[in-house]
């Protein structure tokens, strides 16, 4: 997949800067046309002739003395991908801040396409929590981050920050550059629905429509077509058909229609489950008292894609507070093949928050507990999931 593909190399001032050749050879020899970004603290690790002989052409190490009066556009145009190996924490604070003041950080800017990052650096610093925020900010972003590992380090220190082999970054941009959910056909839903009680009020919840933002922003990047139901703000994104709800009615109106032509829907959603029967056509009035509001049903637009025939691969949410019993109930009973539960009463987990705790439930009840992470890893997680069981089930 690498054959003919245009790699912009960017290498950073870490000692493991001498692993960027042995990758630069790994990218020349799958095919890849190579052209490369070598940071001033970089040249102090790493020869530019090493760069300069390995992929044919020198490497570029500022905006300014380049015969290209604009390295860091056209070298952007030019690239299908750039990948950052090693990516030090200077580094990846500026790309996570877009501080452009180096031509590295101005090309990844400049440029349109997927970027892969492996960081490299002293334990204790790749778990400061101003890397821990870069680093959470950049998947959001988009970047793949890819590492690193734990082992022997600089200095006879040892520990997580170890930049990962070559051959793991070689498989990260191949599979940022395939798309592993290409041909996919995707329905996604997110957000809190609006019930009207009159033309002003309205009982809804405190979704912030973040997770379902992300799983259908990571499956858009990997390659499906993706429909978003939404009643909250989508993603900025491309490839995602956005169509915006507001009540369990709606919502369960696009999902059904989307359904129907999808291989995979995710409900993230928070559908209300009762709506006023009869919500008033004026606004209700302080001076009349207060009203009694009869609740009624909506549609379970869970259970409704549950019951097609055929059906995409289907996977609910659960939003549970405390016990996850519930969440395996609902895994067992609503005809889905994966649950996730998530328990919204944990700080950094549930409603509004970046981050989030799950646990995917099978319907035979097995029971995986990942750790807290951000929204987009547990959106690239699920969809790991997701091919994996697909897979198995031979619908791949
Ligand atoms: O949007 P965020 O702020 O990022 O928060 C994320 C989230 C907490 C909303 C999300 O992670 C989550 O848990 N979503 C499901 C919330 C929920 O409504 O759970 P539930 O247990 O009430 O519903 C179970 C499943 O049935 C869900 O897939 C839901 O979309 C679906 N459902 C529920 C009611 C209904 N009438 N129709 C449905 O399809």
């Amino acid at each position: 997949m690498l054959a003919g593909r245009r790699i912009v190399l960017g290498v950073t001032g870490g000692i493991a800067a001498y692993k960027a050749a042995y990758l630069a050879r790994r990218l020349v020899e799958a095919g890849a046309e190579v052209r490369s970004i070598l940071t001033e603290a970089g040249s102090e690790f790493l020869g530019p002739q090493t760069l300069a002989a390995i992929t044919g052409n020198p490497p570029i190490g500022s905006y300014f003395g380049e015969p290209d009066v604009s390295p860091h556009t056209n070298l952007a145009r030019w690239a299908d991908a750039i990948v950052i190996a090693p990516a030090t924490t200077a580094t990846i604070a500026r790309l996570a801040g877009g501080i452009s003041n180096d031509v590295l950080v101005g090309t990844v800017l400049a440029a349109q396409v997927p970027v892969v990052v492996a960081p490299a650096m002293h334990t204790e610093m790749w778990e400061h929590p101003s890397t821990r925020r870069n680093i959470t900010t950049l998947e959001a972003d988009g970047y793949v981050i890819v590492g690193p590992d734990a082992g022997a380090l600089a200095g006879g220190d040892s520990g997580p920050g170890r930049l990962v082999e070559p051959e793991v970054i070689v498989a990260a941009l191949d599979a940022a550059l395939t798309g592993d959910l290409d041909g996919w056909s995707v329905v996604v839903s997110a957000g809190g629905t609006r019930e009207a009680i009159d033309p002003v009020r309205y009982i809804g919840n405190r979704s912030s429509g973040k997770m379902g933002n992300a799983i259908a922003t990571a499956a858009a990047r990997r390659g499906a077509t993706v429909t978003l139901v939404t009643s909250a703000a989508p993603p900025d994104e491309r490839g995602i058909d956005v169509i915006p709800v507001e009540s369990a009615q709606e919502m369960a109106d696009a999902v059904w229609t989307a359904a129907k032509k999808a291989d995979v829907a995710v409900m993230a959603a928070a559908v209300a489950d009762f709506r006023p029967r009869d919500p008033g056509t004026a606004k209700l009035r302080r001076a009349d008292g207060a009203p009694e509001i009869e609740l009624e049903p909506t549609p379970d637009i869970l259970a409704g894609v549950a019951a097609m025939e055929p059906r995409p691969f289907l996977i609910g949410f659960a939003a549970e507070a405390g016990s996850l019993d519930g969440a395996i109930a609902k895994a067992t009973s609503k005809g889905v093949d994966l649950l996730v539960g998530n328990d919204v009463s944990r700080a950094g987990s549930g409603f509004g928050t970046d981050t989030n705790e799950v646990t995917v439930i099978e319907p035979d009840g097995t029971a995986d507990s990942w750790p807290v992470m951000s929204k987009h890893e547990v959106a690239d997680r699920l969809w790991d999931r997701i091919i994996e069981m697909r897979r198995q089930k031979g619908s791949l």
